[in-house]
């Protein structure tokens, strides 16, 4: 009997101990992130300073402009699913039928939402200049 309920308490634990490391995972929504991928044939540019926590808080961009996970052909991903990174599903070197190649993910995101907005002639982030978002490549 009492070793049965030092097992139930012990089940109890592991649930709880996954539901707290569930809950800091889900709360974590980084502030500033710094995109910077290998894999790419060349890399031509620096990397790019992303003001992750700014977009949402105060730009008021929804999560699922940036995040996905779609299931036939519908965008599925809801806040707290866990995220996955771009290059995980966007390969770096070629297009996968309807999958952009990675630095098109970030491009077509990116700077078509700002194109958009500037088009609508609201305040918005930078499309043209490049330096805008990539940082000067250190000479290696
Ligand atoms: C709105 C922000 C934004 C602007 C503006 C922008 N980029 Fe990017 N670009 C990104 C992000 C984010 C990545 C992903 C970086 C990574 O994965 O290292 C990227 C990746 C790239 C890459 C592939 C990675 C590399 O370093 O080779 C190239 C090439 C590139 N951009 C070229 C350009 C050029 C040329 C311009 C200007 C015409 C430009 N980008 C403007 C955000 C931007
Ligand atoms: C404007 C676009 C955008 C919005 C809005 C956005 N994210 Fe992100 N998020 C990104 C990008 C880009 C990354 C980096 C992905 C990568 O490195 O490939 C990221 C990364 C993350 C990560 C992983 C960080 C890590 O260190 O691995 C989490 C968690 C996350 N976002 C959660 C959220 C949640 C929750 C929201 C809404 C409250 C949100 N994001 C809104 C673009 C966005
Ligand atoms: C779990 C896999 C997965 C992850 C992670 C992922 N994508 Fe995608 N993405 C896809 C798939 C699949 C499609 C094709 C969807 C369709 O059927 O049209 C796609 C399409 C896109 C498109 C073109 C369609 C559109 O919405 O305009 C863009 C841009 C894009 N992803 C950007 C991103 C960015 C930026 C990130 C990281 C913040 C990201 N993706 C992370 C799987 C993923
Ligand atoms: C759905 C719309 C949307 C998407 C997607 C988006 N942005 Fe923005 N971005 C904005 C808005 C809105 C502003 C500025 C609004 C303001 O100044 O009040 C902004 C501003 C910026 C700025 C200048 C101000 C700052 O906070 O640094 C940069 C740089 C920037 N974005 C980079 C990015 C990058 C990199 C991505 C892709 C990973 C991205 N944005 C995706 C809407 C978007």
């Amino acid at each position: 009997m009492k070793k049965k309920s030092l097992t139930v308490l012990l089940v109890a634990l592991t649930g709880l101990l996954f539901l707290a490391v569930g809950v800091l995972v889900a709360a974590d929504v980084p502030d500033q992130i710094t995109i910077q991928n290998t894999g790419y044939k060349k890399d031509k540019k620096g990397p790019v300073h992303f003001s992750h926590k700014k977009h949402h808080a105060d730009y008021k961009v929804a999560c699922t402009e940036c995040h996905h996970n779609y299931e036939n052909g519908k965008n599925v991903w809801k806040e707290g699913d866990p995220v996955k990174p771009c290059k995980q599903c966007h390969n770096p070197l070629k297009k996968q039928g309807k999958v952009p190649k990675l630095q098109n993910s970030y491009h077509k995101n990116c700077k078509s939402c700002h194109k958009a907005l500037a088009k609508a002639g609201k305040k918005t982030g930078p499309f043209k200049k490049c330096n805008q978002c990539h940082q000067k490549k250190k000479k290696s």
